[in-house]
């Protein structure tokens, strides 16, 4: 019966650090590096991608590479492209006529996002 008790007992802990080992050695998620998950740039750096094949654009405190996005822009080309490499918040929020963008345009803006103004 004691016998019963210590074998099961060992086995438990052995399972317990069995699962602990699996869990050191698993992928470690975003949260738990320290790698940022963004980088941050500069309106420099940002002036560097001003050209409709290379389009970065800093918005509200955000840097967007619109670059993939610009073909599909329902304006006349120049209306945003006079934009790559600047800081375009007050454009992007009048569209240069003093509408705002739709919350549509807000929701597809995201999906440019690649880091923070410094
Ligand atoms: C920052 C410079 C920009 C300027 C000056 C600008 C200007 C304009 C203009 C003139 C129009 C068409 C006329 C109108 O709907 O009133 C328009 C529409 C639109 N723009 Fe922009 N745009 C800019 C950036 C962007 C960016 C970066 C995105 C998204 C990635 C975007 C998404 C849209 C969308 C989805 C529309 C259709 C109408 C709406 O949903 O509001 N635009 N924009």
């Amino acid at each position: 019966m004691r016998n019963i008790y210590f074998v099961s007992t060992a086995a438990f802990w052995i399972l317990i650090g069995g699962l602990w080992l699996v869990g050191l050695s698993a992928p470690k998620t975003l949260a738990e590096t320290d790698a940022p998950v963004r980088k941050s740039y500069s309106l420099t750096e940002v002036a560097a991608h001003a050209s409709p094949t290379d389009c970065w654009m800093a918005i509200h405190g955000k840097v967007y590479d619109v670059t993939g996005y610009l073909p599909d822009h329902p304006s006349r080309p120049e209306v945003i492209e006079s934009w790559c490499g600047k800081e375009a918040s007050v454009a992007y929020d009048t569209k240069t006529k003093g509408r705002r963008h739709s919350d549509d345009a807000d929701r597809q803006l995201e999906g440019y996002w690649i880091g923070d103004l410094k």
